[in-house]
């Protein structure tokens, strides 16, 4: 298939072929993005706006709350207060909703989150207020959770799509090991390289320093240091419609969260491919276009 591409910044058109098979048009986006300049990352008040309108066209986020919430009330805590450290926690879009949720079953806990991004930190606190829980005790730490310094250990360590975003994964999943406390658990869920994240690897490798870990290397890393695990698969599915709406706000936030970029800035030939790649991994859902957007959850013990 052939499509006339037009530049409105260069002011340009040019004929560029498709291919019609998945992997081949993957392969062309990843061509694509290599041979276009480096576009912008986000910034911190578009990376929390974009995750969360991404986050709410997703069916997954809801699925990982009730996995969160059964692996932690599943905890037998025998020394009083539940203590939970939340690593990435990002603006608190799925950690005030886990916090609500466990403060109707559980009695006093402390809730600690750790995230680099002081706009998303300031409104976690924020939403936190206006829950108005008082068996609930909150620390929110604006840092990496390469300079977090705490001893205190905790009962449940949980980290939702973060690890992909460390500088020394490895390293840091044994100074989150080292903090919890006996009997203790550290959940990781975290996604596979499939469909969408496809797509957003072609896009942050091009940023990123080193391999971005998802689900197979961390499960790999697990086996080869004999750390005790289990895993299992959550299936959801992310709305992607408005994507193909040209100048739409909600399609650009979405696009934008799922490169990982700024994608007005991005290349058009880029733009062009990384739709049809979409398009291609999409299923029709009466008038609405969705992706599978699977994570896995995994329980160290
Ligand atoms: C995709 S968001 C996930 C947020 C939250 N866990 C959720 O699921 O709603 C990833 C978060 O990891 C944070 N992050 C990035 N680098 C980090 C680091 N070195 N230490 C801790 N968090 C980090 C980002 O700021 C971002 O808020």
């Amino acid at each position: 298939m052939t499509r006339v591409i037009r530049d409105f910044k260069k002011r340009s058109a040019r004929v560029i072929k498709f291919s019609d098979s998945v992997e081949g048009a993957l392969n062309e986006l990843r061509a694509a993005v290599q041979n276009a300049p480096v576009s912008s990352r986000l910034s911190d008040e578009r990376f929390d706006v974009t995750h969360e309108t991404f986050e709410r066209s997703s069916s997954q986020q809801q699925l990982v709350l009730q996995t969160l919430k059964d692996l932690i009330d599943s905890h037998e805590d025998s020394s009083g207060s539940l203590r939970v450290l939340s690593v990435g926690c990002g603006s608190g879009i799925l950690d005030n909703q886990l916090i609500s949720a466990l403060a109707s079953s559980a009695g006093t806990f402390e809730y600690t989150g750790v995230d680099p991004n002081p706009v998303a930190c300031h409104r976690f606190r924020e939403d936190f207020k206006k829950l108005g829980l008082p068996n609930v005790k909150l620390k929110v730490k604006t840092e990496t959770v390469e300079a977090l310094n705490i001893n205190e250990p905790f009962d449940v360590i949980q980290l939702t799509h973060a690890l992909y975003y460390f500088k020394d994964p490895a390293d840091t999943l044994e100074k989150l090991r080292r903090l919890l406390a006996p009997g203790g658990k550290l959940i990781i869920v975290h996604a596979p390289n499939e469909c969408l994240n496809q797509l957003s690897e072609c896009f942050w490798s091009h940023h990123a320093e080193q391999g971005i870990w998802f689900s197979k290397c961390l499960e790999e890393h697990l086996v080869k240091q004999d750390i005790e695990f289990t895993s299992h698969r959550i299936h959801g599915e992310v709305d992607v419609t408005r994507c193909f709406e040209e100048g739409c706000p909600h399609g650009e936030k979405l696009l934008d969260f799922i490169t990982q970029s700024d994608c007005q800035e991005s290349d058009a030939e880029v733009r062009a491919r990384c739709l049809h790649f979409l398009k291609k991994i999409s299923r029709v859902d009466g008038e609405s276009l969705k992706v599978e957007h699977p994570a896995d959850v995994f329980v160290v013990m």
